[in-house]
């Protein structure tokens, strides 16, 4: 009590009243507090006088590929469901995605992509042949198809990224997509497109070219894939006014030769080579490890592994520096998230997981990440959207949940488009046995009406972060935030309770003269706003 006693003297700011209230009334938070009593100090200078470059929103971007339950049942339900709908798109689904302002959604794999063939997916639903999945099993229906994802867009408000089919298709049939859903001229296709209901082309600003082509993709030397890219990318032509933006297929983890060899042959004929990285708490793709049953080893292991990224982009941009100093080809981070066993019981094939305060803490540390490498980071896709990995959000028939990391989302929207600004932190490392990570990370921006956006996460589950910061050549006067934590790790959001994890008001500050203490609390997202 002595420590509140002179916080309480001192008090002078409104904020600072706030945390004491909340220090004196909110049992919990104490308890809280309590697990760790001293918190870990760390500081924070915002270098709001030396702004970056633009934080490209496509960083926020998704991915739904043909895969279990995303596409059908997640997404589409027909236009004859019981399940509220719009021609054909679930409503609840789709409302909740639109509150995310998604930037730019990929589709239709992944490693669907690579066996996918677009006619199939048009013309009359009950006319279109139904097909194995032979990546994730199954037979579809094709009643998902262009149109339907078109809409999907448009309803979303989000830019369509399509993959187009390298593996078992052919230049012509990739060709030939674009010109049906780009052309307005009277050529058969533009035709065809009108007469199966839609009269304007599309806007189609992202092409990928072939999806891992090192693996599901065709299991392609990156010499053989380097030619066969410059081979179909000749083929890929704007029509009435589109531009689109070819993108290859690049690398994994720390497969640096691939990154080499694509730069070094076909960097001209691209403007984006994408990444792909999965964290899985064990590095272990036979034995991933729980996505729900875990205690602070697994949760610690599973930040280590994510906070890897950081390397693979600074070593891959460091390749692509070398060929492209001028940074024109954006690295897509166009798979990303985490990855566990199947849940038992489920459908192995289907890639469902259930999503918990860990992977918000995941999201976060991700975009953060992205942020800061955001001159060479132009898009990243999470994987996936709905019931597929590292979901938004969740279906069971007609009902609906949001995940943590749909809160983080939807808290982090606010960096999309805004001016990257440069901090400078130190925090001291959470550390299990010899392994450590740090236990602050932030990233900073400021949007285009001059409102600063502070993220930080922390990592530490038994200890809260108390952060000195400072906003270099101005002060601040108030802050408002959110806060997204629960009181374990493992906390979810479940059909029958879909409010355990969800923001709440972020009022742990107290602003002394030119600097604002924050007090973060253990195992927490926050995001603020700096006035
Ligand atoms: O996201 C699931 C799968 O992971 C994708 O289809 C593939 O590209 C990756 O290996």
């Amino acid at each position: 009590m002595n420590n509140q006693r002179i916080f309480l003297k001192r008090a002078k700011a409104l904020g600072y009243v706030a945390f004491s209230i909340v220090l004196l009334i909110a049992p919990s938070f104490c308890r809280a507090q309590a697990q760790n009593s001293e918190p870990n100090k760390a500081s924070l200078v915002i270098r709001s006088e030396q702004p970056k470059g633009i934080i490209n929103r496509n960083i926020q971007g998704q991915f739904a590929e043909h895969l279990g339950r995303l596409i059908y049942e997640g997404l589409w339900v027909g236009e004859d469901s019981s399940i509220p709908n719009t021609r054909g798109l679930r409503n609840d689904v789709v409302g909740a995605l639109k509150e995310l302002r998604i930037p730019v959604l990929r589709w239709p794999g992944g490693c669907f992509a690579d066996e996918y063939h677009w006619r199939d997916g048009i013309g009359p639903r009950d006319k279109r042949p139904r097909r194995p999945n032979a990546s994730w099993g199954g037979v579809d229906t094709n009643a998902f198809g262009t149109h339907e994802f078109m809409d999907l867009c448009e309803m979303l408000g989000a830019e369509p990224y399509i993959n187009g089919n390298l593996g078992s298709g052919t230049p012509q049939e990739m060709m030939e997509w674009i010109e049906y859903m780009t052309s307005d001229s009277d050529s058969t296709l533009a035709r065809l497109r009108r007469q199966n209901g839609r009269a304007k082309p599309w806007n189609v600003p992202y092409f990928a070219i072939g999806n891992e082509s090192w693996g599901c993709g065709g299991e392609m030397r990156p010499e053989h894939y380097a030619d066969e890219y410059r081979r179909y990318a000749t083929f890929i032509k704007d029509y009435s006014g589109n531009h689109i933006q070819e993108l290859a297929v690049g690398s994994h983890d720390d497969y640096y030769t691939w990154t080499e060899v694509l730069m070094a042959q076909a960097a001209k004929q691209m403007q984006g080579l994408s990444l792909h990285y999965y964290t899985l708490p064990t590095s272990n793709w036979a034995q991933k490890g729980s996505a729900t049953e875990f205690g602070e080893k697994e949760w610690h292991a599973t930040l280590v592994r994510t906070l890897r990224i950081e390397e693979f982009i600074q070593k891959h941009s460091a390749i692509m520096d070398k060929y492209d100093p001028q940074k024109r080809v954006g690295l897509m981070v166009d798979e990303w998230g985490t990855w566990y066993d199947p849940q038992p019981g489920k459908d192995l094939g289907a890639l469902f997981q259930q999503n918990t305060l860990r992977d918000a803490v995941v999201a976060a540390i991700n975009l953060n990440i992205f942020n800061q490498h955001s001159d060479r980071v132009q898009m990243a896709n999470i994987a996936q959207m709905v019931n597929v990995l590292q979901a938004m959000v969740l279906t069971d028939k007609e009902r609906m949940v949001l995940t943590p990391t749909y809160y983080v989302f939807k808290m982090y929207k606010v960096h999309q488009g805004a001016t990257l600004i440069p901090i400078d932190l130190s925090a001291p490392e959470y550390k299990i046995d010899q392994a450590s990570v740090p236990s602050v990370s932030a990233s900073a921006s400021r949007d285009k009406d001059g409102k600063l956006h502070l993220s930080i996460v922390n990592l530490d589950p038994n200890g809260s972060a108390e952060i000195t910061t400072k906003v270099a050549g101005s002060t601040v006067e108030d802050i408002t935030g959110e806060v997204l934590t629960a009181s374990t790790m493992n906390a979810m959001n479940t059909f029958d309770n879909p409010n355990a994890v969800k923001p709440t008001a972020f009022s742990s500050y107290k602003i002394q003269a030119s600097q604002v203490i924050l007090r973060i609390p253990p195992k927490s997202v926050v995001m603020l706003e700096l006035h």
